[in-house]
This record gives structure tokens, C-alpha cells and sequence, in this order.
């Protein structure tokens, strides 16, 4: 009992240190859209499969040669103007992808030259589906220690490019996107971002990856043969661990900070499976106008869906000013995050 309400008062004095908080959010989503009756007419599946196993009806496809450094410079260039934010401010840009547009450069220096952040430095993260979560929890390190007061934070990927769109199992689950949003420090009093909770369980591995095209595999004629260069999935392994931890992440966030279900205002979960959106939301007890679901038009778009979900939550007025907001994803490695934060705008 003791030792806990140690824990908690550490976190208190560590989080509260220098406090970081979100001050823009933008998106980019290609032009095409690609229908689950399109899909009929190229694989063995059906509208009525897909909507009901998964939620989804529609996603953006990137057209030939959009990479993600396009759809992440797009998302981008868009919050600057929009915010009217100065792309010389920028200190740092932190990419979640994991369809980079080619392993080096980094697609975050591709997007510094793009949008002309001329000052920043920036770097490609890793973290698949929960790649936004992580990134969101590095930036709000650099604001805490006082060594940057402007990082963006993109979350881009072009998943069809890594697609197989003979497979029916997972050519209809995925769609290509970008969000961005801008980190800042809070000012005295405000919350901001309140409290994480990142987690890696590689023995997941296994169940979902990408064979080829590192240096286990590098790319060959073999490579290619076997279709090792497309995303591999167990998907009911996937979704029996993702139903699991998402619900976790979710009680575990709010009951450590002293709170109740209904205290949060929006929950914005990673969209990879509604049947998953909905497992969290029974087990944290909130209703569907407090679950951001826009699986149905844009697919599971990877390290994309949370900004992609905040800042639909923004557009239909579904977050005001000071709101507690709930962001949770589970993704390939196993990673998982939960970021609990106040909003400040
Ligand atoms: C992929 C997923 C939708 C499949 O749903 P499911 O209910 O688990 O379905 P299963 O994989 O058990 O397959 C059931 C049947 O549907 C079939 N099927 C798979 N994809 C299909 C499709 N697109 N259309 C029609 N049938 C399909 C399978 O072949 C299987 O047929 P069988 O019983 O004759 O072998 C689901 O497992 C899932 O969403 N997993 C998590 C994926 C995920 O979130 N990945 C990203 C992590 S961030």
C-alpha cells in the first residue's frame, strides 16, 4: 500500500517536471478511395465479410509513387498553415512509420527538407501500429527536459505498398494515411499529457512481421518469389492478444490515475478491428459517443489512426479545452501504449 502511493507520488513528481501538451493537429489522406466492392473484384471476400469481421467499408490508397514522406509532408505543411506555425520553429520531427520511403534517409529528414524546417533535426521510429504512441511519449521527454519547445509528430504509412492484394486475410484490413500534430510545452498549471503507460512484447513477433528486405532476408530473387515482402499475419493470434491488452491499457490508465470511466470525455483507440474498439469499450464501461470509430472509412492505416482519430474527434466538436482524452493502440512487435492527456486548445 505503502510502496504504491510511493510509486504514485514519484510519477507525480517526475510528469510534473515540465509538462508537454498537443497545440495543432492535421492530416492527409490520398485522394483514392478503394471499396470493399472494389475488393470483391479482385480477391475471394465480400462487402458483407469485411464490414461485419471488422468494421471497415473503405480506405485511401496512396496512388503509384506517393510515398509516405509525401502524405506526412501533405499532413504537415497543412498544420503549419492551418496554425499559422512557422516551419523555421521546428526543432525536432519524429516519423512513426513502418513503410518508410526507403530504410535511409530517414523519412522524418525527407519531410524536414519537404516543409522547409530548416532548423530541425528528426528521426524514424519504429513502434508499427502503436508507433504514434511512442512518438508522442519521446517528444513529451525533449519538452520535459527543456530541450525543445517545438517537435512534430507524424504518424505515416503507406501499408499498401507492403500489401499483398492476393491475400484476402489482409489485403482488406489495411488503407494508406498521415497525421501530424505539433508538441509544445504546457503552460504553468495546464496538464497537458498526464500520464503513459508503453509497453514492447516481442514474443508477438512472430505473428505479425514482414520477412524480407532486412538483413535476415535481404531482397532477392527468392525473396520476391515467396512473397516475403508483405505484411504476414496470424490474425486471430493478433486479435485475441490486441482485444486483451487494449482493454487493459484502458483500466489500468484510468484507475492509476484515480479516475472513472466516465471522467473521460473521448477515448481514441488505434482502429485495426472494430470487434476490438468495442471489447475496450465494454470493459472501460463508456459509451459509443465517447469511442472515436472511423475504421469504416479509412481501414487500419498503421502509426496513422490515432492522429487520423483526433483529429476527426476535433472536426466533429467531439473535444473541447480542457477534456481528458485517452489515446490506446496495440500493434505488431507486440507494442502497446496508452497516453491519458488534457486538452489544450
Ligand atoms: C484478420 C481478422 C479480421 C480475421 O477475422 P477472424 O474472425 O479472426 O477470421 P479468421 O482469420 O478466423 O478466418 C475465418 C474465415 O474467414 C476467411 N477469411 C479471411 N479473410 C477473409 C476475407 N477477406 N473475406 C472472406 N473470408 C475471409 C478465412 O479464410 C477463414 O476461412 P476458413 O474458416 O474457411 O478457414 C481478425 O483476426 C483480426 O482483425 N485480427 C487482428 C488483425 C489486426 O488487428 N492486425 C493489425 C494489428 S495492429
Amino acid at each position: 500500500m505503502l510502496l504504491s502511493a510511493v510509486r504514485v507520488i514519484e510519477r507525480e513528481r517526475l510528469l510534473s517536471i515540465r509538462r508537454a501538451k498537443i497545440t495543432a493537429v492535421s492530416h492527409y489522406l490520398p485522394e483514392r478511395r478503394v471499396t470493399n466492392k472494389d475488393l470483391e473484384k479482385i480477391v475471394d471476400t465480400s462487402d458483407e465479410w469485411i464490414v461485419e469481421r471488422t468494421g471497415i467499408r473503405e480506405r485511401h490508397v496512396a496512388a503509384k509513387g506517393q510515398a509516405t514522406s509525401d502524405l506526412a509532408a501533405a499532413a504537415t505543411k497543412r498544420l503549419l498553415e492551418q496554425y499559422r506555425v512557422d516551419p523555421a520553429e521546428i526543432d525536432l520531427i519524429i516519423v512513426a512509420t513502418v513503410t518508410p520511403d526507403m530504410f535511409f534517409p530517414s523519412t522524418a529528414c525527407l519531410v524536414q527538407t519537404k516543409i522547409g524546417a530548416k532548423r530541425a533535426w528528426g528521426f524514424d521510429l519504429s513502434g508499427a501500429c502503436s508507433g504514434f504512441v511512442y512518438a508522442l511519449a519521446t517528444a513529451t521527454q525533449f519538452i520535459a527536459s527543456g530541450v525543445h519547445k517545438k517537435v512534430l509528430v507524424i504518424g505515416a504509412d503507406v501499408m499498401t505498398s507492403i500489401i499483398d492484394f492476393k491475400d484476402r486475410a489482409t489485403c482488406v484490413l489495411f488503407g494508406d494515411g498521415a497525421g501530424a500534430v505539433l508538441v509544445e510545452p504546457a503552460e504553468d498549471g495546464e496538464r497537458g499529457i498526464i500520464d503513459f503507460i508503453l509497453r514492447s512484447d516481442g514474443g508477438g513477433g512472430q505473428f505479425l512481421y514482414m520477412p524480407a528486405g532486412g538483413s535476415l532476408n535481404p531482397a532477392s530473387t527468392e525473396t520476391i518469389e515467396k512473397k516475403m515482402h508483405y505484411v504476414h499475419q496470424e490474425g486471430s493470434q493478433v486479435f485475441k492478444y490486441a482485444v486483451r491488452r487494449m482493454a487493459d491499457l484502458a483500466a489500468h490508465l484510468v484507475e492509476r490515475n484515480g479516475l472513472k470511466s466516465e471522467d473521460i470525455a473521448i477515448v481514441v483507440p488505434h482502429q485495426a478491428n472494430l470487434r476490438i474498439i468495442k471489447a475496450m469499450q465494454e470493459r472501460l464501461g463508456v459509451p459509443d459517443s465517447k469511442v472515436m470509430v472511423n475504421i469504416d472509412s479509412y481501414g487500419n492505416t498503421t502509426a496513422a489512426t490515432i492522429p487520423l482519430g483526433l483529429r476527426d474527434a476535433i472536426a466533429q466538436g467531439r473535444v473541447k479545452k480542457g477534456d481528458l482524452v485517452l489515446i490506446l493502440t496495440v500493434g505488431a512487435g507486440y507494442t502497446t501504449g496508452g497516453i491519458l492527456m488534457r486538452w489544450a486548445y
